[in-house]
């Protein structure tokens, strides 16, 4: 049995994934501050095999109710720093006092940390650690107090502890628009239109926290080794996007997150891969292309075999399906092809721009030589299948082994 411990998991995004994680048979660890809502959690949520969830009250603006996780908490194979809070209050930065400030940095930047350090002593080998952010935190939104520079901070942190730790797994799960209890805060407070958010999301739709809960799902297992060190940005497409143009709100309901996935691999040397990849079904599935052509192409040409798997990829399909490219990562190039594999990866959020309103999802893995195909297997999995139906546009960088 694992243990994953998950902060904020009375609400929104936290309870979906401690549901997610109850229903796959982990003991949870769940940690919030609302003692009512955490105490009707635990009681709809299927108790683990052996052992029981654990459910602490815990205000995480306090370093010392932090510090008291670490007694009477089981060992642990993840934490989810998934508690946040955002700024409703309406009041221009400047005119906000530092102590407005501090409460929310408190909570977005300083808690996960505190959580690490006071769970550290708990964290079996190859722990995986999981810090929410925002896409606040690559773009700055204004009149939300210090949401972005907080998020923008916890991704930092998330790198140096990946970088300090390369004994566990760090990423940082980078959401878009979900519709929870804190979105529908900020609609009420007339903080966020939810028409003109959705026009800036390539895929015409905000996520469920169900989708949000996919991805903690997959981050927390042991197949994200690759990404550790790297921002996971499920939000639709809405950060690759910079035109000027309006997505329309999409007729097109997501498929079940947990449909079966019909892989087909084309592109080169298929066999290694198609070992790793979820078989193509007759069921109902999720169309899925996986198109290695550009980690096979000349020096060069990169662009060319995106483009032309691009192609082949939109012609076949009309509605509802994915597309994964691998492109080369880590080759020392000559100068004159260093533009290359940039473009590939423009060309690649470009696509998801341009096919959101179909559901239409193109992402690429850039793959190191030598990396074994089959440490990519549960990231494919993930990238490819319908779990991540709000992924779109994103280029990954998987680390070597
Ligand atoms: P939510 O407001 O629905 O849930 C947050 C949970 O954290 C609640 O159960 C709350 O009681 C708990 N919490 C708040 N302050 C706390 C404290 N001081 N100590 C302990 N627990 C506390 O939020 P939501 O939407 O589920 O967000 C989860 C995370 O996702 C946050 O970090 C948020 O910034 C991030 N996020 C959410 C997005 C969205 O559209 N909903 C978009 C991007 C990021």
């Amino acid at each position: 049995m694992q243990t994953v411990l998950i902060t904020g998991a009375a609400s929104g995004i936290g309870r979906d994934t401690a549901q997610l994680f109850a229903e796959s048979g982990w003991q949870c660890v769940l940690v919030d501050r609302n003692a009512e809502a955490l105490q009707q959690l635990g009681r709809s949520l299927p108790p683990p095999a052996s052992a029981a969830h654990v459910l602490r009250t815990i205000d995480l603006t306090s370093q010392e109710q932090i510090a008291s996780l670490g007694e009477g908490t089981p060992a642990l194979d993840a934490i989810l720093n998934n508690a946040g809070m955002s700024d409703s209050s309406n009041t221009p930065l400047a005119e906000q006092d530092y102590a407005q400030l501090e409460r929310l940095l408190a909570l977005n930047l300083a808690a996960p940390a505190a959580v690490v350090n006071a769970c550290a002593p708990l964290l079996k080998r190859g722990a995986r650690i999981v810090n929410v952010a925002s896409g606040a935190g690559l773009h700055a939104i204004p009149w939300r107090g210090a949401y972005s520079p907080s998020k923008a901070g916890l991704i930092a942190q998330t790198k140096a502890l990946a970088q300090a730790r390369p004994d566990w797994c760090v990423t940082v799960l980078a959401p878009g628009f979900v519709r929870t209890e804190l979105l529908d805060g900020l609609i009420q407070a007339g903080r966020l239109d939810p028409v003109n958010a959705v026009s800036k999301i390539p895929l015409g739709r905000m996520a469920s926290p169900a989708e949000m809960a996919q991805a903690h799902f997959f981050l927390a297992s042991a197949g994200a080794r690759p990404l550790s060190g790297q921002i996971l940005a499920v939000n639709g497409g809405s950060s690759i996007f910079g035109g000027s143009q309006r997505f329309a709100p999409t007729a097109l309901a997501p498929l079940p997150l947990d449909l079966p996935t019909g892989l087909e691999v084309l592109g080169g040397d298929t066999m290694p891969w198609e070992a790793v990849a979820p078989r193509p079904s007759a069921e109902p599935h999720y169309p899925a292309t996986l198109d290695l052509s550009p980690l096979y192409s000349k020096p060069g040409h990169v662009l060319q075999a995106v483009h032309a798997a691009g192609s082949r990829f939109s012609a076949a399909h009309t509605e509802k399906a994915s597309l994964t490219v691998l492109l080369p990562a880590g080759t020392a190039l000559p100068w004159q092809d260093a533009g290359d594999t940039a473009a590939a990866r423009m060309l690649v959020s470009t696509l998801a721009c341009e096919w959101g309103a179909r559901a239409l999802r193109i992402n690429a893995l850039e793959v190191p030589p030598n990396l074994p195909p089959s440490s990519l297997r549960a990231l494919l999995r993930f990238v490819c299948g319908p779990a991540a139906q709000f992924l779109t546009g994103q280029s990954l960088v998987c680390g070597a082994e």
